[in-house]
């Protein structure tokens, strides 16, 4: 019963990316990449990352999210060299299914390329035409200006800060909040 559920999840494709439900094999890459302080500052992944945790993120959280509905999770890799460049998801809610949160990180060597950006483009794209979404969010922890930067080229619209509103770990940050909308999207 799991297996059409679980093929919901599309491969993307843009000019530089392919982005794929993560697989076993990614299990070693995404447990380097997530080493990085910057991405245990600004993210809800553990802290320390243990092999474990990339383990429960490719055998458990992605699957299980695509079975349930409650996420949907690529990890993306340069069409070029096959190499494991980030990774994106949108998180459903239960109590509003027209929308969604979305998020992402960068593995720290490929920053700076307008990869998140275009990633965040075609997971955009595709929660709002293919799933049909009201309302895509983002939202990040006050001064994350990276991450602010890339959903503004990807078209968010900033709506404003929420005080002590986003949890990592126990601690309630302000955050910075932006949305983008069916009518918002280029094409
Ligand atoms: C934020 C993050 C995803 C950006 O990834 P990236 O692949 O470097 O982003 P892009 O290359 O698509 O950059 C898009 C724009 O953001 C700008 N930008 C990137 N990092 C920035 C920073 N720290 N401060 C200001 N602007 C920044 C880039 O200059 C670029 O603008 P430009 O095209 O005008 O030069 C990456 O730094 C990261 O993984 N950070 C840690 C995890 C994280 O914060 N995740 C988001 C949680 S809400």
């Amino acid at each position: 019963m799991d297996e059409p559920l679980a093929a919901e999840l599309p491969t993307l494709t843009t000019d530089r990316l392919l982005l794929r439900a993560p697989r076993e094999s990614d299990i070693d890459a995404v447990h380097a990449a997530c080493q990085d302080p910057e991405i245990q500052r600004w993210t809800i992944v553990p802290s320390p990352y243990r092999r474990e945790d990339a383990e429960f993120f490719v055998r458990d959280l992605a699957p299980e999210g695509r079975r349930t509905g409650a996420n949907r999770i690529w990890c993306v890799f340069e069409r070029g060299s096959g190499a494991l460049v980030g990774s994106q998801a949108l998180v459903l809610r239960a109590h509003d299914p027209g929308s969604a949160e979305i998020g992402w990180w960068a593995v720290k060597e490929f920053r700076g390329r307008g990869y998140t950006t275009e990633a965040a483009r075609a997971v955009s794209h595709y929660g709002l035409r293919g799933l049909g979404l009201r309302r895509l969010e983002w939202q990040a922890y006050v001064g994350n200006g990276g991450s602010r930067a890339v959903a503004e080229k990807a078209g968010y619209r900033f709506e404003g800060t929420l005080r002590s509103y986003a949890e990592q770990r126990g601690t309630f940050h302000d955050a910075w909040i932006a949305s983008l909308l069916p009518g918002d999207l280029e094409d």
